[in-house]
C-alpha cells in the first residue's frame, strides 16, 4: 500500500490538535506545520513536524513537496487588524495554493467560516437550513478573509483542475459553549469524520459545505457534505443542560455582527 501525506497547517490550533489523532491511520503521514510548536511526536506516530508560516513561499513550496491532500487551518481564527488579515489569511492561502499547484497536490481543504456568512439572517432560507454554497454576507474582515479564501479556491479548481473542499466550519470543540452553539456545533469527531469525506471524494471538484454535526437545532444545511458522504454521529443537544441559558440570535455570526472591524479579539 502506497502512503498518503496529508500537510495540516495550524497544527498547533484548537482545531488542528483536536484532529492530530483522529485522522492517524496506517499508512498515513500527517506532515504538520504551525508558526507555533506542535507537540513533539509521540512514540509511533506518524508525524513530521514544522514550524513556520503559510506566508513562506520557500517553505511552502517544500512542504507541498510529496504530499496527497493539504488541510489548510493555519491562520488568523477571529477579528484582527486588515492589514494582519489580508497577509495572513488572504496572502497566506494564495501562497499555499500556489505551491500546491506547482508540486501537483490534486486536493486542498480550506477552513471557512460561518463569519463568512455572518450577515445571513437565521431561519429564513427554508426547511432545510442555510445552505452550504449560500453567496458571502461576511461580518468581519476576519469573515471577509474567509469568503477571499472561498473564491481562491473556485479559481483553483476552475483553472488548475484541483479538488477543493471549503468548510463553513460553526464551533468545533471539546463541547458547545452557549446556546448558539446549541446549534453551530461541530464534534471533534464529526469534524474528522467531514475531513475523511473531503479526502475521499472521486472526482475533483469545487464545494463549499457546512461544517456542523446534525445537531437537534440546527439551522444550516447539511445535504452538501452529505452528497460526498458526510455523515454526523453528533448532536450538540445532549450538552443542552450544561449551557447558560441564552437566546439563539438572529443573524449566523452571532456576536461577532457587533465585533469592532480590524480590533484584535483576543477571545
Ligand atoms: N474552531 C472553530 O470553531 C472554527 C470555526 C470557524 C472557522 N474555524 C477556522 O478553522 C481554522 C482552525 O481554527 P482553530 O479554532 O483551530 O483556530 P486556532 O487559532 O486555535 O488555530 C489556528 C492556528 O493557526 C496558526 N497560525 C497562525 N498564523 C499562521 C501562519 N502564518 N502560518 C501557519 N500557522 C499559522 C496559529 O498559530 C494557530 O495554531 C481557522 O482557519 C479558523 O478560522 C474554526
Amino acid at each position: 500500500m502506497s502512503q498518503q501525506r496529508v500537510l495540516i497547517t495550524g497544527a498547533a490550533g484548537i482545531v488542528g490538535r483536536l484532529m492530530r489523532t483522529r485522522l492517524a491511520r496506517p499508512g498515513r503521514v500527517l506532515r504538520l506545520l504551525d508558526i507555533a510548536q506542535p507537540d513533539p511526536a509521540g512514540s509511533g506516530e506518524a508525524v513530521e513536524i514544522h514550524t513556520g508560516s503559510v506566508t513562506d513561499a520557500a517553505l511552502m513550496a517544500d512542504l507541498c513537496h510529496d504530499v496527497d491532500a493539504i488541510i489548510h487551518l493555519g491562520g488568523i481564527s477571529r477579528e484582527d487588524s486588515w492589514e494582519r488579515i489580508l497577509e495572513v489569511n488572504i496572502d497566506g492561502t494564495h501562497t499555499l495554493l500556489e505551491a500546491a499547484r506547482v508540486a501537483g497536490v490534486p486536493r486542498v481543504v480550506l477552513a471557512s467560516s460561518n463569519h463568512a456568512v455572518g450577515f445571513r439572517a437565521i431561519g429564513q432560507d427554508g426547511s432545510d437550513g442555510l445552505a452550504g454554497d449560500s453567496s458571502p454576507r461576511p461580518d468581519t474582515y476576519y469573515g471577509v478573509s474567509k469568503a477571499a479564501i472561498e473564491s481562491l479556491g473556485s479559481l483553483y479548481h476552475s483553472r488548475f483542475g484541483m479538488d477543493v473542499s471549503c468548510l463553513r466550519i460553526g464551533s468545533c470543540f471539546e463541547r458547545p459553549a452557549d446556546v448558539r452553539q446549541l446549534s453551530f456545533w461541530l464534534s471533534p469527531d464529526d469534524c474528522a469524520r467531514l475531513l475523511e469525506a473531503c479526502l475521499a471524494t472521486a472526482e475533483p471538484g469545487y464545494r463549499v459545505l457546512w461544517g456542523v454535526s446534525a445537531n437537534t437545532r440546527a439551522v444550516v444545511s447539511l445535504a452538501e457534505a452529505e452528497a460526498i458522504g458526510y455523515r454526523s454521529l453528533d448532536d450538540a443537544e445532549r450538552f443542552a443542560a450544561s449551557v447558560p441559558p441564552g437566546e439563539l440570535p438572529s443573524l449566523v455570526g452571532g456576536a461577532f455582527i457587533e465585533t469592532p472591524l480590524g480590533q484584535h479579539n483576543p477571545l
